[in-house]
């Protein structure tokens, strides 16, 4: 990569990792590591340590990290908490520049003394450390697939930080499961050293992610300010999406005792987002639905909005939708309702929504979106489909795929959704693969675009200076 070294390239971009504590025992967590950087495709060189074992996986096993016969850049840490730190500092005799440190047992249960030792040793090796109390990390680029979760990851261009380990790991299968490519995936734990805001910074610069969700339980005790300020260089050059867990009384009280973190006022942490321009989503369906439309789709270049649609009902739905999040429905002009009638039946409706009708075929549809797409007046297009036995949804995403394809050089956004039984799925994953944002609900759909507007917004206030609040 041509950037200026970052602190965190190691962690990103490891020519070599040491796993120790990798395990001879398929099941644990310390042979999946290695089993996971192996299938991943991972073409830095992997070393297990493990004093009691000659071979893993087929990769020479070392007693100790001092013992590889090679620089090492990341090391791997899962062996219990009561050897952590005896292995952390001979990964720092080693020279070993950053720690992932999956155990758990330090802070998060009240080991505040052995997490302050880890950072204590870390730093006085100059080693970086990830975690504790994490499940890895992983990033797509290279092929590298350092956790205990899923081994196929979905390449792409949304990273995930996640604070919480089983969440961040279930939704690594789900995300591939819905076709959301990512460019990396990281386990924050306890944030012992490695925050939130540093990985931020990193992949605010690589050209590999474009967009950046995150699951937040809480930030540090005084660590408030530094966030926003922090964040909101990131939010200049991406866009950020946050779900913040622990919004209710109770929630918070959960998020403590979780990992430890200060869930602290709700309001506080809406205040410190939208100040540092951040999109904070409500669950995670809409943080990845959000994600999905910044990963695929150009930022609008205005609000000026069309829905083609075949059912007016859909129609009027996200019409509701588009009021309610404040996306401006274009009012055609005379001109352009006359070119939106020639594409359709006579007794179709060329306002906005464009309904072609339930008898709209593929070339009624690919006639609307070329009239959309040709129109200066149109800055963003929003295509809804009802299932119909006259317009078969596989055929629909084909034909959609390809004019969207056509007219790419138009930078114009485009969000479908899609709505009826197993082959809309089936419609929406061709799109999807296609990196056209399709969603099984109109409203989704509009909120997404809607995201892209509000951060769109920020940026242009950001950019002339003035304040957004
Ligand atoms: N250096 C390297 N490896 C060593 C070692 C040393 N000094 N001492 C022992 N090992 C080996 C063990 O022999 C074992 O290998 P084996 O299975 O081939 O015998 C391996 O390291 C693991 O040690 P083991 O004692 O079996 O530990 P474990 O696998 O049961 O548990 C952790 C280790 C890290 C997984 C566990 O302590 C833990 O923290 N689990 C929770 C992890 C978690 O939930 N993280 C947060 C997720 S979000």
């Amino acid at each position: 990569m041509s950037r200026q070294r970052h602190p965190l390239d190691p962690l990103f971009m490891p020519r070599s990792i040491a796993v120790i504590g990798a395990s001879r025992h398929p099941g644990k967590i310390g042979y999946t590591i290695v089993r996971n950087l192996l299938e991943s495709g991972y073409k830095g060189r992997v070393y297990p340590v493990n004093p009691s074992a000659k071979e893993i996986l087929g990769l020479k096993a070392y007693p100790s990290v001092l013992d590889i016969p090679d620089e090492v850049d990341m090391a791997v840490i899962a062996v219990p908490v009561g050897l952590v730190n005896r292995v952390a500092r001979e990964a720092g005799e080693k020279g070993v520049k950053v720690l992932v440190v999956i155990t758990a047992g330090f802070s998060e249960v009240g080991n505040k003394e052995a997490e302050e030792e880890l950072v204590r040793i870390a730093r006085q090796y100059g080693m970086r450390v990830l975690g504790p109390n994490i499940f890895g990390i992983a990033y797509t680029p290279i092929g590298m697939n350092a956790t205990f979760g899923p081994s196929r990851i979905r390449e792409g261009n949304i990273a995930f930080i996640t604070q919480s380990g089983a969440l961040g790991i279930a939704l690594m299968g789900w995300t591939a499961m819905n076709e959301l490519g990512m460019s990396a995936v990281v386990s924050v734990g306890n944030m012992a050293d490695i925050d939130v805001v540093e990985l931020s910074e990193w992949l605010a610069d690589d050209p590999h992610t474009r967009v950046i969700a995150i699951y937040l339980e809480g930030l540090k005790p005084g660590t408030g300010k530094r966030f926003m300020e922090r964040m909101r260089e990131v939010t200049r050059k991406k866009p950020v999406i946050v779900i913040k867990a622990g919004r209710t009384r109770r929630g918070a009280a959960a998020v403590a005792s979780h990992t430890g973190s200060l869930a602290g006022a709700d309001t506080l942490y809406s205040a410190a987002f939208k100040q540092s321009g951040i999109l904070r989503a409500n669950t995670v369906e809409e943080m990845f639905d959000w994600a999905r439309a910044f990963a695929t789709q150009p930022l609008p270049r205005g609000r000026n909005t069309v829905i083609i649609t075949n059912g007016g009902g859909v129609g009027v739905l996200a019409t509701d939708a588009a009021e309610t999040h404040g996306v401006p429905l274009l009012q055609p002009d005379e001109d352009l309702v006359a070119r939106f009638r020639r594409v359709m039946p006579w007794f179709g409706s060329p306002k906005n929504p464009v309904d072609l009708s339930g008898q709209a075929g593929v070339d009624n549809y690919v006639g609307a979106l070329r009239v959309a797409y040709e129109s200066d007046k149109v800055d963003n297009i929003i295509v809804l489909y009802c299932q119909t036995a006259v317009l078969d949804p596989i055929d629909l995403a084909k034909a959609i795929t390809d004019v969207a394809e056509e007219y790419r050089d138009k930078q114009k956004p485009l969000l479908v959704a899609m709505v009826g039984g197993i082959e809309t799925f089936e419609a929406m994953k061709i799109l999807n693969r296609k990196n056209i944002p399709a969603y099984p609900s109109p409203e989704r759909a509009v909120s997404s675009l809607a995201a892209m507007l509000r951060y769109t917004w920020y940026r242009e206030k950001t950019t002339r200076g003035t304040r957004t609040d």
